[in-house]
């Protein structure tokens, strides 16, 4: 395992996995393949730009001559797929991009990756696949899909082909299934990032419902050394769950930023539920956690170091929340 491809790294989560690999591993190359939708942002691989084991090529996942061209230059025997749409909310507005890219997207990579005869294939997938969990129930990674939004679906299809592409063609498939990542370099558009932004403009925090949904948080370090590991010491065919093991209502997490921010709880809006709204996501880690794996950060701390990098980096920021963000922002929340 010398040549990756890594999809999708211009974004929040892959941007982090390359940098970590790059450093980790000095004699792996890594190719990043990107579309740059709203979400991919070069400014996220800035910190890996000089590095000689490093390319970008910006393409469509879901093109297989894209995908070939950003193979052939150093060819490739590991493809980590992290692109996707990646925001429920969008996915409820306009789930046609979510179908093309989280499912016939993965399919075009298991085809590459096939013809390539790759040692690994890693799907990055999400815990929103398993639906509502009812407490105390944790999910495991037997458990039944049963996911509520398109963008959910979407990842559990995107799941399945790549279950298939091993079961068929013997492709070396590993899915990791993370739970809700927070951190440096996450589009503003989800919870943490946005409320910490928000505060920071002295902005309203607009609650969904009555606040009291719970997700398991996870640094986003966390999830990629999750996904290291999976890559390195799992069984193709297995999937495993990548969970911080923070359990907390978005209404104690509203609190939080508000307390690390300074800031009134005035800033707080109740606004109408989003629609399939899962109450509760949880994640049973026991089986990566056998590999060797544990989180490193506790969450207080890593929401620390969260806010003081948002607020250093305010031109990171403010240069996405002033483009297509604007008109986004004001669909979604006008009026609400
Ligand atoms: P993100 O939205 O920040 O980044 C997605 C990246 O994929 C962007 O750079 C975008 O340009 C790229 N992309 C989108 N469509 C593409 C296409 N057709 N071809 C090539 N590139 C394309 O997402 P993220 O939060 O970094 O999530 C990365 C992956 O991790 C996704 O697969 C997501 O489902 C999964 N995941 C995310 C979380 C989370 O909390 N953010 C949790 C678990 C799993
Ligand atoms: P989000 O960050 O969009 O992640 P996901 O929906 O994939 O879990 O949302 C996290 C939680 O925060 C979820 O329960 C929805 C809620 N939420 C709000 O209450 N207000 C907001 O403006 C956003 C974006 C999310």
């Amino acid at each position: 395992m010398k040549k990756l491809l890594v999809t999708g790294a211009a974004g929040f989560i892959g941007s982090n996995f390359v940098a970590w690999m790059l450093d980790k591993y000095p004699d792996y190359h890594i190719t990043v393949l990107d579309k740059m939708t709203y979400a991919g942002n070069l400014d996220n691989l800035k910190r890996v730009d000089n590095n000689p084991r490093y390319r970008f090529v910006k393409g469509d996942i879901a093109d297989p001559v894209a995908v070939d061209n950003a193979i052939a230059a150093q060819g490739c025997d590991t493809i980590i797929n992290f692109a996707a749409e990646s925001h429920v909310d969008r996915s409820i507005t306009e789930p046609d991009a979510f179908i093309k890219t989280d499912v016939y997207g993965v399919y075009v990579l298991l085809e590459a990756a096939r013809s390539l005869g790759v040692e690994r294939f890693l799907q990055v997938s999400t815990d929103e696949v398993y639906g509502d969990i009812v407490a105390p129930n944790s999910s495991h990674e037997t458990d039944m899909l049963s996911p509520s939004s398109p963008y959910s679906a979407s990842k559990a299809g995107g799941e399945l082909v790549a279950r298939a592409y091993f079961a068929t063609y013997n492709v070396p498939v590993i899915i990791t299934r993370g739970s809700n990542n927070y951190g440096p370099y996450q589009y503003p558009e989800k919870l943490i990032p946005l409320f910490i932004t928000n505060a920071l403009e002295d902005k309203q925090l607009p609650v969904y419902g009555d606040g009291k949904q719970i997700r398991d948080w996870i640094y986003v370090m966390d999830h990629c050394e999750g996904i290291d590991v999976a890559l390195h010491r799992g069984t193709p065919g297995e999937i495993y769950n990548v969970g911080g093991g923070n359990e907390r209502y978005n209404i104690d997490i509203t609190q939080l930023i508000l307390q690390l921010t300074g800031k009134p709880q005035s800033l707080i809006k109740y606004v109408t539920d989003r629609p399939g709204h899962d109450r509760r996501y949880s994640l049973d880690t026991t089986k990566l956690r056998g590999l060797g794996w544990q989180p490193r950060y506790t969450f207080e701390q890593a929401m620390e170091e969260t806010v003081r990098w948002y607020s250093d980096n305010r031109d990171w920021w403010q240069r996405i929340k002033s483009g297509e963000y604007a008109e986004f922002y004001n669909k979604q929340y006008t009026n609400r």
